[in-house]
Formats: structure tokens, C-alpha cells, sequence
């Protein structure tokens, strides 16, 4: 039996919250409750047909991609959206919404109205959430970037920004990446691109464990990055240094994997074998960035033979945290290519996500959809 080390069910709204969805909550349909009698209908969605204490989960669009869009803030003004969103999902991450660049946009400012938006939506929908990122090279804000602090004010602006953060969403975040991507491919620190490992030194990624479980306990606490899928040289980093934390004491919980795919390249086939390496630590592991993106043809539509090529990576990747004991939560970033980050960053590459934009499922719904009933029914 699978042991779940954490569910989060906290139903209390934050009083501060401000409504930013233009579409009242009462006029959403609303998500089932988790104990509703067994139906096809709630079995058709991934997040009823996941075995007890498993999460499917997906991003949250964070808007910016699709300006000429007639929703370019998808979560607030896509209805359909949202609808999807609630109905199959049991995990959200909000896609950057998160990010200091958009919660810490000035030095003694923080903007929380987006984030909020987001808690108080998983809340209503029953969902859990995953906290996305404390510690990151890329996506700060100019104040931070090109700002001339002294090592004791960085590290105080840090310590500051994860207390007031993680303590704001304290008990409605399930699991937080406090450290994302900071090694390179070599498996080296990243020490001249990420701002804080560069002027702080590596101890700072203890601290930001430290200051995000002293701001909340109950979150379980992530290093999280792509291309860590394989055991390679990047993931053996994390593994030595998920050890050695562990050894001093440090609250580190968990490790995950992006896996940002593309069928250019092969299914990274020892993902699971990887993942139980660091489970057998005592880590709690995750999938949390999924999606397989692919060169599409001159139509722009991708041809059946790439859509099953695509519904195999996306099954094997599922099937693969199935496998290992505590990987409890399955994040696809993104579910409908409508609001998908991957043709503004892939050139001729698209198609990545379950869904078409018009919200059709592709043969990778089905095939997430399959595995979870499979894996609950065992
Ligand atoms: O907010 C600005 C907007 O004001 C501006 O007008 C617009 C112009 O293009 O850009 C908007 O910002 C964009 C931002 O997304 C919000 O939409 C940035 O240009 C764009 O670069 C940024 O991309 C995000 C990317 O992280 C940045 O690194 C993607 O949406 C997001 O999906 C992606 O997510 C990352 C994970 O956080 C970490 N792992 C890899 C993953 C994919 O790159």
C-alpha cells in the first residue's frame, strides 16, 4: 500500500484574499467532493480514476504567451478553462504566477493577488497545491538582478522573501520547490547564474530549506529541475547533495523531475529505476513539469504515429512514478496547447500537451486516464 506522508485539506480561505477572477466562484461548476458515490462520469476524470493519496496535477497558465489571445490570463477569464481545470485535477501549480518576478515585483513590494487566486481556487476545488519556486537562476526581478546589496542584505532580502511567502499560503501548500534548478549539466552549482549560490555561497540552499520549513512546517520541501530524469551527472549531484543535507539535519523532503520530453529524443527509460534511487533515501519523490512536445509538420497538426509516440512517453512517465513507493504527485505542465509555454520557446515544436486548444483530449488523456484506473484497481 502506497503510504501517504501528507494530504493537505485546508478549507479556511484566506482573509486577505482578493477575488481576481472575473468569473464569480459560484458561477463555476464546481469539482466533486472527494467522497461522491463512484460514477462513470467521475471516473472519467484523471482525478478520480488516481488511486487514494495519488495527485494528478497540472500548471496553472500564467499568461504572457498568448498577448493576441482573446484570454490572455487564461485562469481568470477562460471559463472552459477553468472548468477542466477543477473537474480532472487534483494538484495545481501555478506556472509563475509564484515567481518572485511576479510576487516580489518590487523590493518592498509583494503582489499576492494572483498566487491567492490560485490557493483559494485549489481550496474550493478540493486540490492541493504545489509552491513554485523559492530559489531559482532565472525569472527574479530587475531590483534583485541589478541591485547592489551587500551579502548580509541579500541574504536578509532571501530569508525575508521565503518567510513572508511560505508563511503567507502556511498549511495550504502541499509540497514547495524551494530549490530549482541549480546545477548545470555537468552536475556543477550554478554559481554565476543563480544570484544567491553566487554571492551567498552553496550554504544558502540549506538556509532556504531552513526558513521554508520554519515558515511552514507541514509543506514537504522540493529540490526540483529538468533533465534529471536519467541517473546522469545532474542527478547524481542532487543525490550526493540530497545526502548530505539529510546527514546535517537540513528539512529537505523531496526530489523531483520536471521532464520537459520531446519524442526527438528517447523516453529516458531508467526514470524509474532514478526515482527509486532517491526514494530509497527516504525522499518523497515527484513528477512535476510533465509535457512531450514534438516537431510538427508543415499543417501544424500532429500525424496519429506522433500522437501514440506521444501517449506512450507520457504513459511510461506516469506508469514510472506509479511504481515507486512514495512518488505521490504527477504535475503535466499544462493540459491544453492553447496556453502551452512550448511554441514560444521551441521553434516549429508544439502539440506538447493531453488536450488540443480546442480542450479535445488526445490519446495522451486516454492513456494517463487508463494507467491511473489500472493502478487504482490493483
Ligand atoms: O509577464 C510578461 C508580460 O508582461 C510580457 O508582456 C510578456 C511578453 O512576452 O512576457 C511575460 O512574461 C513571460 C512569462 O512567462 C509569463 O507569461 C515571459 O516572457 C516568459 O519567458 C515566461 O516563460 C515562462 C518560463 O518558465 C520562464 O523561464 C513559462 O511561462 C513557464 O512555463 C516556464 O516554466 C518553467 C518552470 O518554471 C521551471 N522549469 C522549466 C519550465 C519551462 O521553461
Amino acid at each position: 500500500m502506497r503510504s501517504v506522508r501528507f494530504v493537505t485539506v485546508a478549507l479556511a480561505a484566506s482573509a486577505l484574499a482578493l477575488p481576481l477572477a472575473a468569473i464569480p466562484a459560484s458561477a463555476e461548476p464546481q469539482a466533486e467532493p472527494q467522497a461522491a458515490p463512484h460514477s462513470n462520469a467521475k471516473f472519467d476524470r484523471l482525478r478520480w480514476a488516481a488511486p487514494e493519496g495519488f495527485y494528478v496535477g497540472t500548471a496553472v497558465a500564467g499568461g504572457g504567451h498568448h498577448l493576441e489571445q482573446d484570454y490572455p490570463d487564461p485562469f481568470t477569464y477562460d471559463r472552459e478553462y477553468r472548468r477542466i481545470l477543477a473537474n480532472q485535477f487534483s494538484s495545481v501549480s501555478p506556472e509563475n504566477q509564484m515567481k518572485w518576478e511576479f510576487i516580489h515585483p518590487e523590493q518592498d513590494q509583494y503582489n499576492f493577488e494572483a498566487a491567492d487566486a490560485i490557493v483559494d481556487f485549489a481550496e474550493r476545488h478540493r486540490q492541493v497545491v504545489r509552491g513554485h519556486t523559492l530559489l531559482w537562476h532565472s525569472q527574479n526581478p530587475e531590483w534583485l538582478e541589478q541591485g547592489d546589496f551587500t551579502d548580509e542584505e541579500l541574504r536578509a532580502i532571501l530569508r525575508d522573501h521565503i518567510t513572508t511567502v511560505v508563511g503567507r499560503y502556511a498549511g495550504r501548500i502541499q509540497q514547495w520547490d524551494v530549490a530549482n534548478e541549480i546545477f548545470n549539466e555537468q552536475g556543477q552549482l550554478r554559481t554565476q547564474d543563480n544570484i544567491w549560490i553566487r554571492e551567498l555561497g552553496p550554504g544558502i540552499v540549506a538556509d532556504a530549506f531552513r526558513w521554508a520549513h520554519q515558515a511552514d512546517p507541514e509543506a514537504l520541501l522540493f529540490f526540483n529541475d529538468y533533465g534529471v530524469e536519467s541517473d546522469n551527472a545532474k542527478s547524481d549531484a542532487y543525490y550526493a547533495l540530497t545526502q548530505d543535507l539529510m546527514a546535517q539535519g537540513v528539512p529537505v523532503h523531496g526530489f523531483s523531475v520536471q521532464a520537459h520530453l520531446s519524442t526527438r529524443y528517447g523516453f529516458p527509460g531508467d526514470l524509474e529505476q532514478n526515482l527509486r534511487r532517491f526514494d530509497e533515501l527516504g525522499l518523497e519523490t515527484a513528477v512535476t513539469e510533465l509535457d512531450v512536445r514534438m516537431d510538427l509538420p508543415e499543417s501544424g497538426v500532429p500525424t496519429d504515429a506522433q500522437l501514440r509516440q506521444q501517449a506512450d512517453y507520457y504513459q511510461r512517465a506516469l506508469d514510472a512514478c506509479l511504481a515507486v513507493e512514495d512518488c505521490n504527485s504527477f504535475t503535466i505542465w499544462g493540459f491544453t496547447d492553447k496556453y502551452s509555454w512550448v511554441p514560444v520557446f521551441f521553434e516549429g515544436q508544439g502539440s506538447a500537451t493531453i488536450m488540443t486548444e480546442d480542450f479535445d483530449r488526445k490519446p495522451a488523456f486516454f492513456a494517463l486516464q487508463s494507467a491511473l484506473r489500472e493502478a487504482r484497481n490493483d
